[in-house]
């Protein structure tokens, strides 16, 4: 009779831990790489989002010169807050954290920039880069490793 109660005990434990498990897996599973598609999490920080920031960066430095330039911040602009809604795309999402680095702060600021990129406002533009590199360090300070 105690053997037999160890047992299930031993099955209930096993269980729960395989459960759990799963379920962390899952999580980091999440963050790293979307559902069903391929592209993982560092390829598009590396290859789209981390360009597109410093790409602004670098144009508010020194301040578009020209139409051409602030065209191109409008582009760096637009792939950010396309990224915004990647990020939370395809089961990728964790957590509210990640949520409102990616949804709130990085969408509002890029489509904020987007905006002062087309009436070339300077003052509007590095206001807005300036709140949108917050989303980068929020969301790196919870989820990336
Ligand atoms: C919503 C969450 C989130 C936001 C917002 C975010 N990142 Fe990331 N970033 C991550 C995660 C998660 C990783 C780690 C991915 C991994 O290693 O699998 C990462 C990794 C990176 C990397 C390393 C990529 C590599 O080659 O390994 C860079 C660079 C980067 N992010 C830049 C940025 C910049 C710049 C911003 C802001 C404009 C930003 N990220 C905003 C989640 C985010």
């Amino acid at each position: 009779m105690k053997k037999k109660f160890a047992l299930s005990g031993f099955v209930v434990l096993a269980a729960t831990l395989m459960y759990f498990g799963q379920a962390l897996e899952t999580v980091s599973a999440q963050k790293t790489q979307g559902k069903t598609r391929p592209a993982a999490t560092k390829y598009l920080m590396r290859g789209i989002v981390q360009p597109n920031c410093a790409g602004v960066g670098k144009l508010l430095k020194a301040g578009p010169a020209n139409e051409k330039e602030w065209d191109t911040g409008a582009c760096h602009a637009s792939c950010l807050s396309e990224m915004s809604f990647a990020l939370m795309d395809d089961g990728r999402c964790p957590d509210g954290v990640w949520a409102s680095a990616a949804k709130t702060t990085l969408r509002e600021c890029s489509d904020a920039l987007l905006a002062a990129a087309k009436k070339q406002d300077l003052d509007a533009a590095n206001a807005a880069f300036k709140e949108l590199t917050t989303s980068c360090a929020a969301c790196h300070k919870a989820h990336k490793s």
